[in-house]
């Protein structure tokens, strides 16, 4: 068998009158007076390719067999379709089955099953509408990226996932560590621990799953100029929210010669470009997104593309917030740091579109952001936007070697674990700037899901950890 076949997509664009083979899973089958039809989906596409077997053609005892979920390979003719929506359809003159499916016990039987249950078979919910246009909006957000930095000149990074150091300086992390042995017993594996002592573990000290790519992106950076990562990233909060993964992946620019304002405009032409991509690319799937996800959908897709983003200080948000006369559940006071609802209120009711929130007091965020010269606030910026809240975080780096010693200190991290990161301040150190970007939840902004457990193949949570 070949893999360089015609998927279902390419039929659709195809003249009638060609023998042709349609592989894929079956939707659903539909009898009528001498004539079966059958949608059919290789994942290709957002539509169901229709096949016509006139009676006679397939054996009874085949047709049978010919049920949702079933995979099978039809052969035939391509005709015009008298039907509406497209323009082609394939009259079936054989057809091979490769995988029955029992339609007693399919669990993708029911149209509308709930996100919640599909969220319980994540194996098969990818064969469904939802989650195929999901993973078609995935991959070419996916595209998107990579061909954003390569045409602008960076170089993608492989950051490792396996640290030593926190590089958010807050401490949720999942540790890597052997000294707990499993013992495979019946009930599946036991934990024992064999020690305690770090320096007897695997890498003869703390080991983590990492939180960002960034400082080991920043070395690179301090070399070749402009870099990013992409990888996933692990964070131990125990969160249960509709935004918080356990397991995300993550998008990391890092720029040499670059402030915040540099910064904010990549964060900004980011994102643009990512969003006319999709809409680019994605058409049917959007359009589905968009009838039945999130009616909003493509007018405020088509909106951001086009119009700038608001930028304001946090200082300028906490006066927006504090005058806003709204009943916020969280205190809104300078100080403290902007809450979801807070975020969403900025940038759905106050402003309407995505906002960069820049100058954040400093004791709110992580140690390595360039100190301003009120001694209290950083160069951090936030990139908010409706229906999601924070999108991207980032910052113009502290590259001044006493400042961010002096902060180090202030904050009580370990300084001799950061050596390697303070030699790039010793050595050539130059102004540089990056931002992450929490990559489902661009997933959920570019498809209107409402949690980010539907916009990973299978998600990790607290609690959650199957497949
Ligand atoms: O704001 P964060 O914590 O920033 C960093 O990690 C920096 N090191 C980035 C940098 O400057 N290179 O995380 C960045 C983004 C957030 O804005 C959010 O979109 C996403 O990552 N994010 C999460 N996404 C899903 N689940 C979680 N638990 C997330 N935590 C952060
Ligand atoms: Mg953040």
């Amino acid at each position: 068998m070949n893999y360089r076949r015609q998927y279902l997509k390419d039929l659709f664009q195809m003249t009638p009158g060609q023998t042709v083979e349609a592989y894929g899973w079956v939707k659903t089958r539909r009898d009528s007076k001498g004539v079966s039809f059958v949608q059919l989906s290789d994942g290709s596409c957002f539509n169901d390719f229709q096949i016509v077997i006139e009676a006679g053609t397939i054996p009874e005892e085949t047709l049978k067999q010919i049920t949702t979920g079933s995979c099978v390979m039809f052969g035939g003719d391509l005709v015009e379709s008298p039907g509406q929506g497209q323009s082609v359809e394939l009259k079936a003159t054989n057809v091979t089955i490769y995988g029955q499916a029992d339609p007693t016990t399919y669990p993708l039987q029911k149209k509308g099953a709930s996100l919640e249950f599909l969220r319980e078979i994540a194996h098969l919910r990818v064969r469904g509408n939802t989650f195929g246009a999901v993973m078609r909006v995935r991959n070419q957000a996916a595209q998107a990226v990579h061909n954003f930095f390569d045409s602008r000149g960076f170089n993608w990074i492989h950051t490792p996932i396996i640290t030593a150091s926190d590089a958010e300086g807050a401490g949720a992390m999942f540790a890597v560590s052997t000294l707990l042995e499993a013992e495979h017993g019946p009930e599946g594996p036991q934990f024992r621990l064999k020690d305690t002592d770090p320096a007897n573990d695997f890498f003869g000290k703390p080991a983590f799953l990492t939180v960002s790519g960034q400082l080991n992106v920043e070395t690179h950076a301090l070399g070749l100029t402009n870099c990013y990562t992409f990888g996933p990233t692990f964070r131990a909060e125990n969160s249960h929210s509709v935004r918080h993964l356990s397991e995300f992946w993550m998008i990391e620019p890092e720029m040499a010669f670059c402030d915040i304002h540099g910064d904010m405009d990549c964060a900004e032409e980011f994102v643009k470009e990512i969003i006319q991509h999709v809409l680019d690319t994605c058409g049917d799937d959007l359009n589905f997104f968009n009838q039945r996800i999130e009616p909003t959908l493509l007018e405020t897709l088509n909106h951001v593309a086009e119009s700038p983003f608001e930028r304001i200080t946090y200082t300028d948000a906490i006066n927006m917030l504090v005058s806003s006369g709204e009943n916020f559940e969280f205190p809104v006071e300078w100080g403290s740091d902007l809450q979801s609802e807070h975020e969403r209120w900025i940038t759905e009711k106050k402003i309407g579109r995505p906002t960069i929130v820049t100058d954040y007091p400093k004791d709110i965020k992580a140690f390595y952001m360039y100190r301003n010269d009120d001694n209290k606030t950083v160069r951090a910026m936030d990139v908010l936007v409706p229906r999601i809240g924070e999108l991207i975080g980032g910052s113009q780096r502290e590259d001044r070697l006493d400042v961010l010693e002096a902060r180090i200190d202030e904050l009580g991290l370990p300084k001799e674990a950061y050596w390697w990161y303070l030699d790039l301040r010793k050595f050539g150190s130059a102004p540089h700037a990056g931002f992450g970007l929490g990559f489902e939840r661009l997933i959920m902004y570019l498809t209107g899901m409402k949690n980010i457990r539907d916009v990973i193949p299978f998600h990790r949570a607290p609690g959650s950890a199957d497949f």
